[in-house]
């Protein structure tokens, strides 16, 4: 039996999908943060269970080549990311065999994979921050948070998101200090300010601003709004946003336009679109222009065809594909994104594309169309409802494009639709996420 404290020498002989090295000590497997395959090193165990035991790395005495020195100092302790010790060819690499690997235990479908698809600048990617503020030893501090924590790592330059991003976050700690606002104290459950959301359009050259509060109130607004837009002029809105959860930071759901109005213009693929501060909205735009692209490719189009978007989100994808089919039908949970997907279809001046609020699982049953032709698919990490894809196949809709955030539940669904006479043709990764471990794939699936 492993005892705790313990220092052992190792060889990692593996990776878990969230790319923790995986050694064994008579047979025992280890997990340990930032460990690579092929490495020696000494470890020392931090925690022992029934099946399994957690590492901690305390010397590498054999390197891998492919490790990196990471280019953010805040890496050791922050929980934003977890690969940057790996090298890019490296996390590229990872997360292909992810991909293969998980297919296979999950869904039992063997299939080549794909190269991932890699960036050219694999850092300051991201459109969008939350950030959430808190106090510690009585100075504000705003960052990420530490991993399976609530502690906040005090950032002073994100490597993920825009440079500018963290100068706006400094300088709001310095607004709230100069003007008195509390910032929340989740110890003691007091404070004003939870946190703010900074989403951008790099193409348009907006940036939107969320300030979340605990009770919608902030004083000093108008000489905090001012200030803000004088130093940042890219910033087109603040938004107040009211969360009360007291929990992990997250945006609640009332808030109130204070500067501008609650839309983020952005482009992609030619088309314009329109984005509030509650719509999903892709966080990696270079990579989704080309994640799209793929998606409409593997669709194999028709004039003629009926489309299906399903989580259509502000409807990017569907608009990107009107134009070569003769009917686009979207649906989405969230109202802002629908109302966001509708007006983005009226200033796009395209007329074959309806979109409809409601869950996927309720309106597919319902559209009653003769005959959908393809189905985009890209739903939430925890993937399809059961009777969602049911109804899929009761549809008999010969072509899914299936777009996903997480290769399990990918894995999972596409094990019940193999099951119904479904086949993976073929997949691809696409790195929306560089320096973590997350993968999004597009995977083209036919009725046989
Ligand atoms: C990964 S996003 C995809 C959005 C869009 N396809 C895009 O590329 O921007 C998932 C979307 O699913 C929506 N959603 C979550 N659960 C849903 C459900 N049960 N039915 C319909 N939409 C849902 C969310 O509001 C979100 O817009």
């Amino acid at each position: 039996m492993l005892e705790q404290n313990s220092i052992h020498t190792v060889d990692f002989t593996d990776m878990t999908h969230d790319a923790m090295g995986v050694a064994k000590i008579d047979g025992f497997p280890i997990f340990v943060k930032n460990a690579m395959k092929g490495e020696k090193a000494r470890i020392r165990i931090t925690k022992v269970n029934k099946n399994f035991a957690f590492g901690h790395l305390d010397k590498i005495i054999q390197e891998s080549p492919f490790r990196k020195a990471p280019i953010c100092e805040h890496y050791y302790e922050c929980g934003g990311c977890n690969i940057m010790h790996m090298n890019y060819e490296m996390q590229l690499g990872f997360k292909r065999h992810r991909v293969k690997e998980t297919l296979k235990r999950i869904g039992g479908i063997d299939i080549e994979v794909a190269n991932t698809v890699g960036m050219n600048n694999p850092y300051y990617y991201r459109n969008k921050a939350m950030v959430p503020f808190g106090m510690a030893n009585g100075k504000i501090v705003a960052g990420f948070y530490k991993p399976k924590s609530h502690e906040i790592v005090d950032i002073r330059r994100c490597h993920i998101f825009p440079k500018y991003y963290s100068d706006i976050v400094r300088h709001l700690k310095i607004l709230f200090q100069q003007y008195k606002i509390s910032v929340y104290d989740e110890e003691k459950q007091e404070g004003l300010v939870r946190g703010a959301m900074i989403r951008s359009s790099e193409k348009k050259g907006e940036t939107m601003v969320v300030i979340v509060t605990e009770n919608g109130k902030i004083p000093a607004k108008n000489e905090i709004i001012e200030d803000l837009v004088e130093r940042f002029p890219t910033i087109k809105s603040v938004i107040l946003n009211i969360a009360q959860d007291k929990g992990t930071f997250r945006l609640g759901r009332k808030s109130k336009v204070l500067y501008g109005e609650d839309l983020l213009h952005e482009e992609l693929l030619g088309l314009e679109f329109r984005v509030s501060h509650a719509s999903f909205f892709q966080v990696n735009p270079e990579q989704t222009e080309t994640l799209y692209k793929k998606a409409i490719e593997y669709a194999d189009l028709k004039k003629n065809d009926v489309v299906v978007d399903a989580y259509c989100g502000i409807g990017a994808i569907g608009l990107a594909a009107a134009g070569s089919v003769d009917t686009v039908i979207g649906f989405d949970v969230s109202k802002s994104a629908i109302k966001n997907a509708a007006k983005n279809a009226e200033v796009n001046h395209i007329t074959n594309a309806q979109f409809i609020n409601g869950k996927a699982e309720d309106v597919l049953p319902k559209l009653n169309h003769k005959k959908i032709d393809a189905i985009f698919i890209d739903p939430p990490r925890k993937g399809c409802d059961k009777s969602f894809l049911q109804t899929v196949v009761a549809t008999n809709i010969k072509t899914i494009i299936y777009i996903s955030c997480n290769v399990s539940t990918f894995s999972r669904d596409m094990s019940i639709l193999a099951s119904k006479g479904y086949k993976l043709e073929k997949i691809t990764p696409f790195d929306m996420f560089p320096q973590t471990s997350h993968i999004e794939t597009v995977a083209k699936i036919t009725k046989i």
